[in-house]
């Protein structure tokens, strides 16, 4: 089947029809349309190994509106405490018939093992600090309603860029549809490799990449995932690195502010910013249940020229 793994998967065109087709889905949702049967008799099921919110039920919610079964297993509710092994558990879901799996897993890599193991197809909903494509696509759909284009747009990315899926979906599909990807935090949490290289801009302090920027997408430090603590302290880092209304006044006066969710409000962003005029953090939201019906319906479907990991 065709898999969503990862935006490096993905050329430009793909990318261009999932959002073409997401915006088509938001004009539905938007007309109150919200069932619509083209994906009756399909089966999708939700295999969340990680806690989520949004992801979770808006994958849930995508499905349901398009008319597919849709069930959820979330790992602590699930025979996954009584030791049943990931390989296992794929190999039991498939059995059911479904014919997608939605999967978030701690461990990178995980949702390209299940692609290998079960023969339904496999949207990545999050593996460890490697991938979250659907949240690389809502992203740039958003930044896409708001200044028409990417390309050749700034975009600054803040905070825990070693531990963010996010970042890195963002910093693939970004780079291919042509944007200028700026990259900042403490030196703790920014990744080794990373170089100035091909478009991507490495600076140690906030203030240099958010100058000038018409995007800031600030990150949630993940702190389940800070090994020895957060390192500088939160105190110091919302001093130091938040994005707060000071060093918002240095981008563009048409800045758009992104965040993920869910947000350490007073941490990484400040709460007057987190709600200002230039926030998109709900619209994100919204847009993310129309990129999980496209992503659902092409992957389901088939596109016209959606050939993902065939
Ligand atoms: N942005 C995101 O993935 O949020 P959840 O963890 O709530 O799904």
């Amino acid at each position: 089947g065709k898999s969503i793994l990862g935006l490096e998967y993905l050329s430009e065109d793909e990318m261009n029809l999932v959002l073409d087709t997401a915006k088509e889905m938001k004009n539905i949702i938007n007309r109150d349309i919200k069932k619509v049967p083209a994906l009756r008799g399909k089966s999708i099921i939700n295999l969340f190994y990680e806690p989520s919110t949004r992801t979770r039920t808006s994958f849930e919610l995508a499905g349901k509106y398009l008319g597919a079964d849709v069930v959820n297993i979330t790992a602590s509710t699930s025979s996954i405490v009584k030791g049943e092994s990931l390989r296992d558990t794929l190999l039991t879901v498939e059995a059911m018939g479904v014919d997608a799996i939605v999967m978030r897993h701690k461990a990178e890599g995980a949702a390209e093992y299940a692609d290998k193991v079960v023969s339904p197809a496999i949207i990545n909903a999050g593996d460890g600090a490697h991938a979250h494509p659907s949240q690389g696509l809502l992203n740039m759909f958003t930044i896409k309603e708001h200044k028409n284009k990417i390309k050749g747009l700034k975009v600054a990315i803040l905070g825990d860029i070693l531990h963010s899926r996010v970042a890195r979906s963002d910093i693939w599909g970004l780079r291919k549809m042509g944007a200028e990807v700026h990259i900042a935090g403490p030196k703790t949490l920014l990744p080794r490799f990373i170089e100035n290289e091909k478009g991507i801009f490495v600076h140690d302090r906030i203030e240099d990449a958010v100058e000038n920027a018409d995007v800031i997408n600030v990150l949630r430090i993940q702190l389940e995932r800070q090994k020895t603590g957060l390192f500088p302290s939160p105190r110091e880092y919302a001093r130091i690195f938040g994005l707060n209304k000071e060093r918002l006044s240095r981008a563009k006066d048409d800045v758009l502010v992104l965040h993920p969710g869910p947000m350490n409000r007073g941490l990484e962003i400040s709460p007057d910013v987190a709600y200002c005029n230039h926030s998109a953090i709900q619209e994100q939201v919204q847009n993310g249940v129309a990129i999980r019906m496209a992503l659902l319906t092409l992957v389901l479907m088939g596109g016209k020229s959606l050939e993902i990991n065939d």
